[in-house]
């Protein structure tokens, strides 16, 4: 996979540099003005970041928002893959993300050369592929999709085309239950949303007999067939505000419980559980977790970990991503921006 993430300058400050006294809010908000910087939150990151950042969104939204800004930096809290498409929609300007090794295990499962594979041996496919890919796999695909999108994107390709679908298969097979179409499944899915046992989700749910359970369409059928909502992070976070019940169960990655909670403080919001015995944090994803304060500081400092995308592969890549914005423009945008 091409190595999108620049070296970091020889004379890049480390943790160990860090005055402890140092308010590093204060601190990030000085290099934010300086730099003309925006930070850019996904609804997984713990929720100091969240607060910290100009915005907070899905990944379309996110993407749209990396697209359209003025500023000179993106600081992109999130997931590596989400940094690479800031810099492919956004390249004359400086994209940071604060640890380079936040990967995704969906990204992780589909390579180049075997999902170049998969194409060729069926060549009258159209290529949908979720953002949860390497840019190399972007580059592939006819049109790139977020959860919030695909519905919309599917049902608008000719009724005759038959679709691959890469890399997270729940999310594939969901879609295609959903529109009725012909759809070869990459055998991909996240390490946490495959991990939600459906077994303790009914228990859970006789013990709170009153919760709505919404889950995002990660998860196996197994669990989404319990759900009285399925959506995107910004779709689970609209329905549990909008909707009129007090107690829900959130079957998606638990950091997005922290807006939950800001938007609709007097309800309750329980994560659905891992099989008996877990951790109650064992659905934290482990990627989005190596982004801290400390290393937002660094990235915005250092102006690295930096993103490049190689022109002929960012041109590649941009394709399908503009494809998915012009073919989005009738979801409405979400997120949340905090007033700076
Ligand atoms: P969203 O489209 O809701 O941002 O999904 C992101 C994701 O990676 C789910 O695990």
């Amino acid at each position: 996979m091409t190595d999108t993430v620049l070296p970091l300058p020889a004379n890049a400050k480390t943790e160990a540099d860090i005055d402890p006294t140092l308010d590093l809010v204060e601190a990030i908000n000085a290099l934010r003005k300086e730099k003309n910087a925006i930070i850019l939150a996904h609804y997984y990151q713990e929720g100091e970041i969240q607060d910290l950042a100009d915005f907070v969104g899905d990944s379309l939204d996110l993407s749209r928002k990396a697209a359209a800004t003025d500023a000179d930096m993106i600081v992109f809290c999130g997931v590596r893959f989400m940094g690479e498409v800031a810099k492919i929609l956004s390249p004359g300007k400086i994209v940071v993300i604060p640890d380079s090794e936040a990967g995704c295990s969906l990204e992780e499962s589909c390579r180049p050369e075997p999902f170049a594979a998969f194409r060729a041996k069926h060549p009258d496919h159209v290529a949908v592929t979720y953002i949860n890919c390497s840019a190399d796999i972007k580059a592939l695909s006819d049109v790139i999709v977020t959860s919030s999108n695909a519905e919309v994107i599917v049902n608008s390709l000719p009724q005759d085309k038959p679709i691959l679908f890469a890399p997270d298969r729940h999310l594939g097979a969901y879609i295609a239950k959903k529109t009725g179409r012909d759809m070869t499944l990459w055998p991909g899915s996240c390490i946490i949303h495959e991990q939600f046992s459906e077994k303790e989700l009914v228990k859970l749910k006789t013990r709170h007999p009153k919760a709505l359970v919404a889950a995002h369409p990660e998860c196996p059928e197994t669990v989404l067939r319990h759900a009285d909502y399925i959506g995107s992070t910004k779709g689970i976070l609209d329905y549990v505000v909008k909707t009129e019940a007090d107690e829900f169960i959130i079957a998606t990655e638990p950091h997005i419980i922290h807006q939950m909670t800001k938007a609709a403080p007097t309800k309750t919001f329980i994560p659905a559980p891992f099989a008996e015995g877990e951790c109650a944090s064992c659905a934290d994803c482990p990627f989005m977790a190596k982004n801290t304060l400390e290393k937002i500081y660094l990235a915005m400092l250092n102006e690295g970990p930096a993103l490049a995308v190689p022109e002929e592969l960012r041109t590649r890549a941009l394709k399908p991503l503009e494809r998915m914005l012009e073919l989005s423009a009738s979801v409405p945008m979400g997120g949340s921006s905090n007033a700076k």
